[in-house]
């Protein structure tokens, strides 16, 4: 048992590394409202997560604090309801969806690009602000068939600021009760961010709804129409508008924040790594010759999947999942008592020098084992969760960032600014560079 919870709220990841280098990788923290247990052992979080996962629930704060943004979407939902909309949504994630997301990655990654050949060499860009835009349209394009436009803007704007106050809400205990609801300056921020995302998906349904919708229309966006009885062949609707806009307020912000944050700590570890970087363009160059990549490419893309693969388990954007014991149960001889707060944080599993032999190197080959994919198979690797609730735009993403990386650096090079310093973690809804992420685009040839 420890002490000290607030620390928490300064630097929540040197904060989890500390508790489990002090106390052990199963510490059950005093807390005077709920039991918590931070599980830091790969059998205990895949226990929790896949092997048990019928006696966790998502009815915990890091969610509740969540769903004042997003409502009752996949995210946090749980249950019959969660079940329900899973099955519906799923099939927009199908393969047949993925070659819709490498054509309109591509296509960002070259707007990128061209705004970046419009900045002389060697000059720092902000590439965190220019890549969130960029998966944003990506998000648009793919699941709602909208290219946003300046909507996309607004959107970025509106989650930053509402997954702010999420954050506050989640590490303040005095946010999480009764005064959380006092009309403080967070609490008027956090309405007017949720004002806009409701705008502005409200204005997306609206444009999808001025066209004919009909029952073979594959996107997301369609299929949750559908569902909620807007379709031309009607059917028993069995979603509310409501639902529809919680879907799509969750996916963007599952969406385009997460595959953002992974690439910009991605292009950040490439850059102090010049051995990565030489064995990436031979890669590139070879599979590529120079011209842009495409969806065929990217099963020949081996080192650059491993490159994003080492990328998520250094920084995982989402850094700690949280559940609720529904039951008692016990995890790794630890007794949890029924309403029990789990902790499970992939940035320390990832970090584990029992699990990851000299955990802080960026090795990209420790996951050219088997191919892409070897990562799934290690126990400690859960960058996108496990079990039922594995993320369902993993394999998105993964393409997503593939095609990125490669459009981008095809060509150039990438590298710290003179001067710059490492950039400070901040641990939001996913792992941020504080003051964004300055890095140079040099050409190769
Ligand atoms: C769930 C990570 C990209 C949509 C999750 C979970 C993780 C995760 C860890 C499980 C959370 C839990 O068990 O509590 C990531 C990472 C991404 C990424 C690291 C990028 C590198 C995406 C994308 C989308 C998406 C591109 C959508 C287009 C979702 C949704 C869920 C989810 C809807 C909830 C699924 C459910 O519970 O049924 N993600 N995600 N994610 N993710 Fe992702």
């Amino acid at each position: 048992m420890i002490t000290g919870v607030p620390a928490i709220m300064r630097n929540p990841p040197a904060w989890l590394e500390r508790t489990v280098a002090r106390h052990g990788d199963l510490v059950a923290f005093p807390m005077p409202s709920t039991p918590v247990l931070l599980v830091n052992t790969p059998a205990g979080a895949r226990h929790v997560l896949q092997r048990n996962h019928r006696n966790y629930t998502k009815a915990t704060i890091q969610y509740g604090s969540l769903s004042l943004v997003t409502g009752s979407g996949l995210l946090t939902s749980d249950g019959e309801v969660w079940r329900r909309h899973r099955r519906t949504l799923q099939p927009a994630f199908h393969h047949g969806g993925l070659e819709q997301v490498a054509a309109s990655t591509v296509e960002a990654a070259e707007q990128l690009r061209a705004a970046w050949d419009q900045v002389p060499a060697y000059t720092p860009i902000d590439a965190e602000a220019a890549i969130m835009r960029a998966m944003i349209t990506v998000v648009g394009k793919t699941l709602f068939a909208d290219d946003l436009a300046d909507a996309g803007e607004d959107l970025v704007h509106a989650v930053e600021r509402a997954t702010r106050q999420v954050i506050a809400r989640a590490t303040s205990p005095l946010a999480a009760g009764p005064l959380g609801r006092l009309p403080t300056r967070s609490a008027r921020r956090m309405r007017s961010a949720v004002a806009t995302l409701d705008r502005t998906t409200a204005a997306i349904v609206d444009r999808r709804l001025s066209q004919p919708l009909t029952s073979s229309d594959p996107d997301l966006l369609s299929m949750l129409l559908r569902a909620a009885g807007h379709g031309q062949e009607p059917q028993e609707p069995w979603m509310s508008d409501q639902e529809v806009r919680d879907e799509l307020v969750t996916l963007v912000i599952a969406g385009h924040e997460t595959v953002a944050s992974s690439l910009v700590w991605t292009l950040h570890l490439l850059a102090g790594s010049p051995g990565v970087q030489e064995r990436l363009y031979a890669e590139l160059d070879q599979v590529l010759a120079g011209e842009r990549p495409q969806w065929q490419h990217v099963p020949q893309l081996t080192y650059t999947r491993a490159v994003i693969d080492e990328a998520l388990r250094l920084f995982p954007p989402a850094w700690v999942i949280t559940r609720r014991s529904s039951g008692p149960d016990t995890i790794d001889g630890v007794e949890v008592p029924a309403g029990t707060l789990v902790i499970v944080s992939p940035w320390l599993l990832h970090r584990s020098a029992k699990s990851w032999p000299d955990p802080l190197r960026f090795d990209p080959g420790r996951f050219l084992g088997a191919g892409p994919g070897e990562g799934d198979r290690h126990p400690s690797y859960l960058p996108f969760g496990a079990g039922p609730r594995l993320c369902i735009g993993r394999d998105f993403a993964l393409l997503e960032s593939v095609l990125l990386l490669a459009s981008l650096l095809r060509d150039r090079a990438v590298r710290r600014p003179a001067g710059a310093r490492e950039p400070v973690v901040e641990a939001l809804v996913t792992l941020r560079p504080k003051n964004g992420l300055p890095l140079a685009l040099i050409p190769r040839r």
